[in-house]
This record gives C-alpha cells, structure tokens and sequence, in this order.
C-alpha cells in the first residue's frame, strides 16, 4: 500500500454544511502556483471570470470565452489539492436556456475536473439552476452587483442602498436557494441587507463588498495581495506583492547592468 494519503477534496455539500458555522474562507484563483500556495488556507477558491480584468486587462468581464475558463480552471485544479474549485460561467454561456447552460457547464466539470460552476443572476436564473442541479452540476449563484450585467446596472454601483430595492434583492437570494445552489455569492450589497439574506436563506452566503456576518468571505486574490493597480474601497489589502515585485525587480536590472548575474552554472539542477 502507498504511504502516501491522498487528501479529500472540499465539495459543494461540505461547503453548503457549514450554513451558519465556521466562517467559509475563499479566494479567486487563476493559476497553479497561486493556487497551490491558497489551498491549505482556503475552502474554496473560484476561478472567478474577473480573471479577464485581472489578467488579461479587459475593461470589464464581457469579453471572457468558455475557453479562457477552461484553460484557467484547469491551471487552478493542478495546484488546488484540498479546496473545492469553482469556475465562472462567463457572460454568454449560460443566459439564453437551460440546455445551453447544462451544455457549457457540463463542458467546464469534464475539461477541469473542477466541483462545481458560478453563474451570475438572481429570480431569472432559478429554472437554469434548478435544471443544472437536477442533472448533477452543482451551482453556487451571484447576486447584488452582477460585473456581466454592467451596461445595465450602468456601472459598478452598491445594490439595496435604498430600501425600495431589498424586496427584489431578497426575492433573488429566495429564489436561487429553493432552486438548489449550494451557496450564493453576495456582491457590493448594502450592509444591513445582505445580513437579513443571510440570515433567512437556507444555504451560506458568500460576502464580497457585503457583510461582516456573511457565512463566508471572498475576494479577488490579486487585491488582497495588493497587486492591482485599482481595487473597490471595501477591498483590505493584506500584503504588497505590487512593491515586492517591483523592488525584485529593480534589483535584478541593476544587477545585470552590473555584469553581477548571472552566477555561472555548471548543472541544471533545481532548487526549492
Ligand atoms: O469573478 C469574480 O472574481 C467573482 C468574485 C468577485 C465573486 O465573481
């Protein structure tokens, strides 16, 4: 027998068990090292479709491809051992029926391997939710501020700020629970309403720009690091890999200049 003990993966029902217990850590990932360095801290990591901004500097999500997920989230599985991957529906995979989600979503669990897929909308996607769920594709939602419905939201603007709006957004929360998401991402969601959601909805909420008292937390892992030039004012930065990188880098050009690298090598042998 192999001494090696391979470690369980996170899955949807794990993450949708911890409704109203122990904070659900997350973070966004797109590639295998970041990945793999994430893991042992996070529950799930989302291969989020932010990835085309972060990235790929795109304006906004809209230009994402099924493909670029793909690629993506499969980075994202060869680094992740523990964590339960999510990957992003991206902005006209899933919209127009049911069978063109399950079809695209089906696609993104074979070619990733990953655990579950994410897609954006409130009231109008419970059908799709319900139908994907039903054929074994496990669906975490997003509501609030939806980035692909940008042009006509009219911009990135906090939902529920006045309370007219909390019926709908409530509504939205209701609705993609009862069709069976396993959790539902809470995005730039006034404070107070994004608590209630949370604390009548039967599956976690995932708070990004939302409430202390949401289930879970996400955020975009390149803010947090403090590697994006810009991030969204509720966005605490934990680190400054920008600078440190920067300063990496600096101190590599001197030293070429310098003629003081590289060191010569005999081998190719590598190093931790
Ligand atoms: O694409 C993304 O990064 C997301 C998070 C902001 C939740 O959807």
């Amino acid at each position: 027998m192999s001494a090696q003990t391979k470690t369980r993966r996170l899955t949807a029902p794990d993450i949708a068990a911890r409704k109203g217990g122990d904070p659900i850590v997350s973070l966004t990932s797109y590639h295998a090292h970041t990945a793999a360095i994430a893991d042992p801290f996070v529950d799930f990591l989302l291969v989020g479709d932010s990835l085309g901004m972060v990235m790929h500097g795109m304006e906004n999500t809209l230009g994402v491809t099924l493909d670029l997920m793909i690629v993506h989230g499969r980075a994202v599985m060869r680094g992740a051992r523990r964590a339960l991957v999510v990957v992003d529906m991206p902005f006209g995979s899933y919209e127009e029926s049911p069978s063109q989600a399950f079809a695209n979503a089906a696609r993104v669990l074979k070619e990733t391997g990953c655990g579950a897929v994410k897609l954006e909308g409130g009231r109008r996607m419970g059908e799709t939710i319900r139908y994907l769920v039903e054929r074994g594709i496990p669906v975490m939602a997003h509501i609030g501020l939806t980035p692909q419905s940008v042009n006509v939201m009219g911009g990135f603007k906090t939902q529920g700020r006045s309370k007219d709006q909390w019926r709908a957004i409530e509504d939205d929360a209701l609705t993609v629970a009862e069709a069976g998401a396993f959790a539902v991402v809470l995005e730039a969601m006034a404070e107070p309403l994004a608590a209630r959601i949370t604390g009548t909805i039967a599956v976690p909420t995932i708070g990004i720009g939302a409430s202390v008292n949401c289930d879970g937390q996400i955020l975009v892992m390149e803010d947090m690091l403090g590697l994006s030039p810009r991030v969204p004012r509720f966005v605490k930065r934990f680190g400054d890999v920008g600078g440190a990188i920067e300063q990496a880098i600096e101190a590599y050009a001197r030293e070429v200049r310098e003629r003081a690298f590289p060191a010569a090598s005999h081998t190719y042998d590598m190093k931790e």
